[in-house]
Parts: C-alpha cells; sequence; structure tokens
C-alpha cells in the first residue's frame, strides 16, 4: 500500500487556501496536515484552532494537528472542538505526556505523540501502546523547506519493529524535508504517512506531487 500523503498547509497560499485544499484531495492525499506554531516551543508563530474550525466544512481529508506548542494539554479541548481528527503532542513540550495523551484518547480522536530528531524512540517506549501515530520529526521542527535529516530513518525503523513485535496499531508518520526520494527512503523504512509542505506546494502543480509520492512508495 503506497503511503498516505498528508500536505502541510504551511507552505500553501493563505489568501487561496480553498483552492489549495481542493487540489490536493482531489489527488487523493489522505491527511490535510496543520502545523500550530506558539512562538515559544519553536520560534516561529503560525495559525491556531479558528484555521481548524473553518477548514473542517471545507474538507474529507483527516485533519492532522501538530502541535508545536509548549504544555499543549492546555489547548487540547479547544483542538479538539475545532474539528482536528488527529492531535499530535511534542515529548518535548510536556512533563506530562501520557496525561496529554490520555486526555486527547478520551476526547475519542486519534492521539499522536511527536518526537525531535534529538529524542530517542526509547523515551516514548511507555506510551507507544496508547497512541494512533507516532510522529518522527525528520528536521528540526519551527520551519517548512529545510533538509531532511537521514539520521531519523533508524529511528523509523525502530518503531516500525516495536510495532510488529507487541502489536501496536499506531502509523508511522515524517514531517520535515519530504521529497520524492526522501519519501521513498522512509517508507522503506516503515514509514505509513508522509508530511510534505514545500514539495507539494512550493512549485506549480500540487496534484502531481501527491501523485509522485504515492507513486515512489508503492
Ligand atoms: C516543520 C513543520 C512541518 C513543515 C514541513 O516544523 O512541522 O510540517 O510544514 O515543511 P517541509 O515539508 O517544507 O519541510
Ligand atoms: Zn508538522
Amino acid at each position: 500500500m503506497s503511503i498516505k500523503v498528508a500536505p502541510s498547509i504551511l507552505a500553501a497560499d493563505y489568501l487561496n487556501l480553498e483552492q489549495d485544499v481542493k487540489l490536493v484531495e482531489k489527488a487523493g492525499a489522505e491527511y490535510l496536515h496543520i502545523d500550530v506554531m506558539d512562538g515559544m516551543f519553536v520560534p516561529s508563530i503560525s495559525y491556531g484552532p479558528g484555521w481548524v474550525k473553518a477548514l473542517k466544512p471545507k474538507t474529507n481529508m483527516v485533519l492532522d494537528v501538530h502541535l508545536m506548542v509548549e504544555q499543549p494539554e492546555r489547548y487540547i479541548d479547544t483542538f479538539v472542538e475545532a474539528g482536528a481528527d488527529i492531535l499530535g503532542v511534542h515529548y518535548e513540550a510536556t512533563q506530562h505526556l501520557h496525561r496529554a495523551l490520555q486526555q486527547i484518547n478520551e476526547h475519542g480522536i486519534k492521539s499522536e505523540v511527536v518526537i525531535n530528531p534529538a529524542t530517542p524512540v526509547s523515551s516514548i517506549a511507555p506510551v507507544l501502546h496508547m497512541v494512533d501515530q507516532v510522529l518522527v520529526m525528520t528536521v528540526n521542527p519551527g520551519f517548512g523547506g529545510q533538509k531532511f535529516l537521514p539520521e531519523t530513518l533508524a529511528k523509523i525503523a525502530e518503531l516500525s519493529e516495536l510495532k510488529t513485535k507487541n502489536g501496536y496499531h499506531y502509523d508511522i508518520e515524517i514531517d520535515g524535508g519530504a521529497n520524492d526520494e526522501t519519501t521513498k527512503l522512509a517508507y522503506e523504512a516503515g514509514a505509513t504517512v508522509a508530511v510534505a509542505g514545500s514539495y507539494v506546494y512550493d512549485k506549480v502543480d500540487p496534484a502531481a506531487k501527491v501523485a509522485r509520492l504515492k507513486e515512489v512508495t508503492k
């Protein structure tokens, strides 16, 4: 099965967002990736729950919300109400990761734990049984358009092995520097979802880019 594709609207045209979203949906993207940045956990400030709420009635894609926010537990309820289908919290952003994931699970939506490039898989071993998705950052979070870090591939493979060995059900998502080459490598290591921002939206044909990511992961 091809990798699931999650275009990141961080690289889309904000004043023509509806059109940019429809383009990738028509091309077969399963998820829409929404990067929430608070200017603290990461230097950038992006957008908040109002954007999730506005996008919700415009698409049938799974709204994949990536919280790059300090103490994300403060905003879980708000993003669930806004319409998030998957809500991701960083291991590095909270002292109470287990509680934050419990809180997401109690809402009946999908929960995700995210790890930065310097965080080992062993750090999140105690919560792997309770998440629907693990996001392996393949760049340092905060900015689009960075280069894929190949040292993250070993973590993808490790998560894939743990999943098989323990019968876990999580998807393994990559985020950062995804293009046709790096997505293929990540897919071969065990990734099941690829976030792609600048690769999809920077140039002329977002639909063709989505199709290309599917093509190289057949
Ligand atoms: C980075 C964000 C990414 C970003 C990826 O902090 O989490 O989702 O949109 O952008 P590209 O695909 O351009 O590396
Ligand atoms: Zn992201």
